[in-house]
């Protein structure tokens, strides 16, 4: 038996849920004082915390995250910033603006509470090929969000996607023999990737009892967690939260 001796994972914490609480309180009230939570701090704390990066979503609806919490991150040259974003000319523009370490290019209906699928690359090319030139000439590493699907996996590897987020909620949301099935897809898809040369990260779902499993996927560089850190946030504060999920992910 060889043993997989493999690099420490990374965490982006998704701190979208931050700013849902502040929006909660303070729709369209940005430029006023005293607007909290405010993501700025979320980010330090985080980062302080030992995360390895941030990962924000800036939906076309603008329902927690707002331009200005972009820019503002972007002034912190101590956060990595990972830009989820839909692809639209609109948001495309801001990411060329404000030049994130990394774009997650992501699916986007009005109707989602959350990101419900992967992004449907293959079929698509064309489109999400063009964009993911314009962000790479930029300079922005570009990640496409998919299903743990070898189609999805070798269409973006052929636009010149850098990286693939396999989409573990699927993986999740399952129990037993069904999780399992779904844990070894994802590891199957991460084969792939990485056999295609795409760095291979994973998000969504993941939580403080799950990660233990998902450990055991081969070739993963970061994950992305946001609800169950932000929600165990809480109760225990967002330094803890973050703490014990690096923990977790660096147990053995
Ligand atoms: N990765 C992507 C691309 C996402 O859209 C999300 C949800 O915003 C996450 C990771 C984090 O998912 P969760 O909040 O379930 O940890």
């Amino acid at each position: 038996m060889t043993t997989h001796l493999r690099k420490a994972l990374r965490l982006g914490v998704n701190i979208d849920h931050i700013a849902t609480v502040r929006q909660a309180r303070y729709p369209g009230m940005l430029d006023s004082h005293n607007c909290e939570p405010d993501v700025l701090n979320a980010a330090a704390i985080c980062m302080l915390a030992g995360a390895h990066g941030i990962t924000v979503h800036l939906r076309a609806d603008r329902r927690h995250i707002q331009d200005s919490d972009v820019y503002r991150l972007r002034e912190k040259p101590e956060v990595r910033l990972n830009l989820e974003m839909g692809n639209t000319p609109e948001i495309l523009a801001i990411a060329l603006q404000i030049r994130p370490d990394e774009v997650c290019l992501v699916p986007e209906t009005r109707a989602e509470i959350t990101t419900e699928g992967g992004l449907a690359v293959a079929g698509n090319e064309w489109q999400l090929g063009e964009t993911v030139a314009r962000l790479r000439s930029a300079g922005i590493k570009v990640s496409m969000f998919i299903e743990p699907d070898l189609q999805q996996i070798e269409a973006s590897a052929k636009i010149g996607a850098e990286i693939v987020e396999l989409h573990t909620g699927a993986f999740a949301n399952a129990h037993g023999p069904a999780q399992q099935h779904e844990l070894d897809r994802i590891a199957n898809a991460a084969d792939v990737a990485d056999q295609a040369g795409l760095q291979v990260n994973a998000g969504h779902g993941i939580n403080y009892e799950n990660v233990a499993l998902i450990r055991s996927v081969p070739h993963l560089v970061d994950l992305n967690i946001g609800h169950s850190i932000v929600s165990r946030s809480l109760f225990f504060g967002l330094d803890a939260a973050v703490r014990e999920m690096l923990g977790l992910m660096k147990a053995i």
